[in-house]
């Protein structure tokens, strides 16, 4: 393993997890737990968290800085021959979400992180919710929860807090013998290394990564993916750019003063035999693309005291029509945003 790609490793771990390792804190050890094939708890993972970027009450445990927006989603309806879910019927939906970086240091600098992410929650007219928590980058770094444990625990505690990126602040030896065992991580830096991050919030294309199931009228399903593809053009960001340690916010509110920001929400449809249970893999390009409607962000809050701060953006709020598919970190990722959600607002009350 290259010093640079172990580089990116550590770059893509502090994105969607700001890593730092407690190892042999903890008897569970990463090894025994493949061996036995235990899965880490959301506890567990929560901890982890912490012990990476220092304990900061009230705030997500993961993707800590971010900013509350709202607005609406336009169903233009031709999604709804795919599934029931009111919310693909055409017609209006409101929207609630939060704009957010990985990492779980709310004060750390916006070039810290190489992965931009949307969270959405979506009402339609009959009162029906979905909510998504999407990443700029369409795959994860690995397929399933032991192997996140695993990732987080190669990183040096305490060091990931945002100040940089350099491969020497995460503890190259442990991340290259987990690189080692997990290839498939190289997937995740390959695609980062080819699409580098965009300038702003509002010009980044936004991916569900896991797959899931829609359900039609008839019960028929389909496994799929969805993504927000943005009006706005993409634009690599700049050294100077970066200089500003919240950009990304500051960058969005000049945007929202020019007007609402739009995105296309796509469809992707799988082909039978399409691997379902993992996100560190694309489907083809080749596969049908289903074009549903247009999001539209018109405003942005603080999250101190905005309308997003008390949402746990779990992905598996899902309305009747959306399904989980058998992706394994789903289930996981649905444990561990409860977990942080509960003790943010615990934190909150004891205030
Ligand atoms: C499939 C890949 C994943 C995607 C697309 C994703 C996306 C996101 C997003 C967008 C947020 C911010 C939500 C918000 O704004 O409130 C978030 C938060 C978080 N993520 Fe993930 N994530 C993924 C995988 C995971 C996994 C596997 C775990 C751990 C099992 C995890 C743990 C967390 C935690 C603890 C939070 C903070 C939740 C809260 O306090 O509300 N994520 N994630």
């Amino acid at each position: 393993m290259s010093r640079s790609s172990c580089r990116i490793a550590a770059g893509c771990a502090l994105a969607f997890v700001t890593l730092g390792s407690i190892a042999g804190a903890y008897a569970y050890t990463h090894g025994f737990a493949r061996l036995l094939g235990m899965q880490p708890s959301a506890t567990r993972i929560v901890d982890r968290f912490e012990a990476v970027s220092g304990k900061h009450p009230g705030f997500r445990r993961n993707h800590a800085k971010g900013v509350c927006v709202t607005g609406h989603f336009d169903s233009n309806g031709q999604a709804a021959a795919l599934t029931r879910a009111s919310v693909f019927a055409a017609g209006r939906s409101r929207v609630v979400g939060r704009l957010s970086i990985g990492g779980g240091n709310p004060a750390q600098a916006d070039a810290t992180s190489n992965v931009r992410s949307l969270a959405l929650s979506i009402v339609s007219p009959d009162g029906s919710e979905w909510r998504t928590a999407m990443n700029s980058v369409p795959i994860f770094p690995v397929r399933t929860p032991e192997a996140l444990f695993e990732m987080l625990a190669a990183l040096r505690p305490g060091k990931a807090q945002g100040q940089g990126q350099d491969a020497s602040d995460y503890g190259d030896t442990a991340m290259d013998a987990f690189m080692k065992t997990h290839p498939e991580t190289a997937r995740f830096n390959d695609w980062l290394r080819d699409h580098p991050p965009s300038s702003g919030f509002g010009n980044a294309a936004y991916y569900s990564v896991s797959a899931f199931r829609f359900v039609d009228r008839d019960g028929h399903t389909r496994d799929v993916r969805w993504r927000v593809a943005p009006d706005d053009a993409y634009a690599p960001v700049a050294d100077a750019e970066k200089r500003d340690v919240d950009f990304l916010e500051r960058g969005l509110a000049e945007r929202l003063n020019q007007g609402p920001v739009r995105w296309q929400m796509v469809i992707t449809l799988a082909a039978p035999g399409d691997i379902t249970n993992d996100a560190t893999r694309l489907w083809p390009a080749s596969r049908t693309q289903v074009d549903a409607g247009t999001l539209v962000i018109e405003r942005e809050e603080p999250q101190i005291d905005g309308p997003c701060r008390d949402i746990s953006f779990d992905p598996l709020t899902l309305p009747d029509g959306i399904e989980a598919s058998d992706d394994p970190l789903l289930r996981a990722r649905s444990a561990a945003y409860a977990e942080s959600h509960e003790r943010r607002v615990r934190e909150e009350e004891a205030r």
